[in-house]
């Protein structure tokens, strides 16, 4: 009987019980094994693990977080560590890999597979949905419906106190989330990596605003957004930090409050976003991935990573996945400068 591990990367988020329960049923139609690796590639490097069952992934698909448990592991990875890996994952008799993550967790899975050959499969997990080859990674949903819902609260406190609203969500170097949950939640402006922005400009559209008999505004920044000429939070080559990129939300917020004098609230929305049940989309794409995930086993596809293109279920190379952060889709980005202000 073939023996497949599966292990969950990186920065957890709700839909990695769904991957896990679907490869599990999946699996044992298969005639496979499971076993479940804990804590990302901890568990390989630690020898931690166990078998899963039906009786161990019944009752998990709502369930937020991962049952694995998931860890951070920076690559690249020590040339030893890398070694461990691939001499635990020969010695627990495991025929193939199914790597759950985003970039850095599906960067060592291609590590293993070009420098060790393992047979692995990556599966797209970012709230952040910035892996390229794919429309969405499942996680990214859940937050967007999350911060949506956080703008709808905020909307009725700024409109009663007259403020300025900033809402400071996730997405790290893209702004996906800042993106579809602005358009999503009707914010006045949007502040996102990919598209700098003068806060002079960003000030001037706030008095306009103001004129036009609104004395109250949301703006969702990413935290990963960039602001022109005035502040630069993110470095050029600062070693990259996996907490808040950059502390942004802060430095709008008083930006406005010295150039408008308009009273200005910030709300950091943090891990919130990643907390909590996943929404139906996520559980079906998780569901959906998990199945192709063992499908691509089946037909020897190492090195791949599943994708969906189109509503239709695909397979990438890992190696395209992360190659580059896939920015925010300039049509949408342009259709929420038509709302702005
Ligand atoms: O990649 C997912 C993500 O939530 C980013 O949006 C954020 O910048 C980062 O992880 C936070 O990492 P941590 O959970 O380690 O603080």
């Amino acid at each position: 009987m073939k023996k497949i591990g599966i292990l969950t990367g990186g920065a957890d988020c709700p839909g990695l019980n769904s991957v896990i329960r679907a490869v599990v049923r999946k699996a044992m139609i298969e005639g496979y094994v499971v076993t479940g690796i804990k804590n990302g590639w901890s568990g390989l490097i630690e020898n931690d693990m166990r078998i899963l069952d039906l009786r161990l992934t019944s009752g998990i698909l709502d369930r937020g977080g991962t049952i694995l448990g998931t860890s951070r592991m920076i690559p690249p990875l020590p040339k030893e560590t890398i070694n461990l890996i691939s001499e635990n994952f020969k010695r627990n008799g495991m025929d193939a890999l199914i790597a759950v993550g985003g970039e850095d967790t599906l960067k060592t899975a291609l590590t293993l597979y070009k420098q060790k050959s393992l047979p692995v499969i990556g599966v797209p997990k970012s709230i952040d949905n910035a892996l390229t080859g794919t429309d969405y990674a499942f996680g990214f949903d859940t937050a967007v419906n999350i911060a949506t819902e956080c703008i709808d609260r905020l909307h009725t406190t700024a409109e009663s106190h007259h403020r300025i609203m900033v809402v400071e969500v996730m997405g790290r170097y893209t702004g996906w989330i800042a993106l579809e949950a602005g358009i999503a939640g009707g914010a006045d402006i949007i502040l996102v990596p990919e598209f700098p922005v003068d806060m002079d400009v960003v000030c001037d559209a706030l008095k306009t605003r103001h004129k036009r008999g609104k004395s109250f505004s949301i703006i969702v920044v990413s935290e990963g957004a960039k602001i022109q000429g005035h502040y630069v939070p993110i470095e050029e080559g600062a070693p990259k930090r996996r907490h808040r990129v950059g502390n942004i939300g802060e430095l709008v917020a008083n930006f406005i409050e010295e150039k408008t004098g308009y009273e200005t609230r910030v709300s950091v929305l943090g891990h919130i976003q990643r907390g909590g049940t996943p929404t139906a989309y996520d559980r079906i794409i998780g569901t959906r991935f998990g199945f192709k995930a063992v499908d691509l086993i089946n037909e020897g596809k190492f090195g791949q990573m599943v994708s969906l293109l189109d509503n239709k279920l695909r397979s990438v190379s890992i190696a395209e996945a992360v190659s580059k952060h896939k920015a925010i889709d300039k049509e949408l980005y342009d259709m929420a400068q038509v709302f702005a202000a």
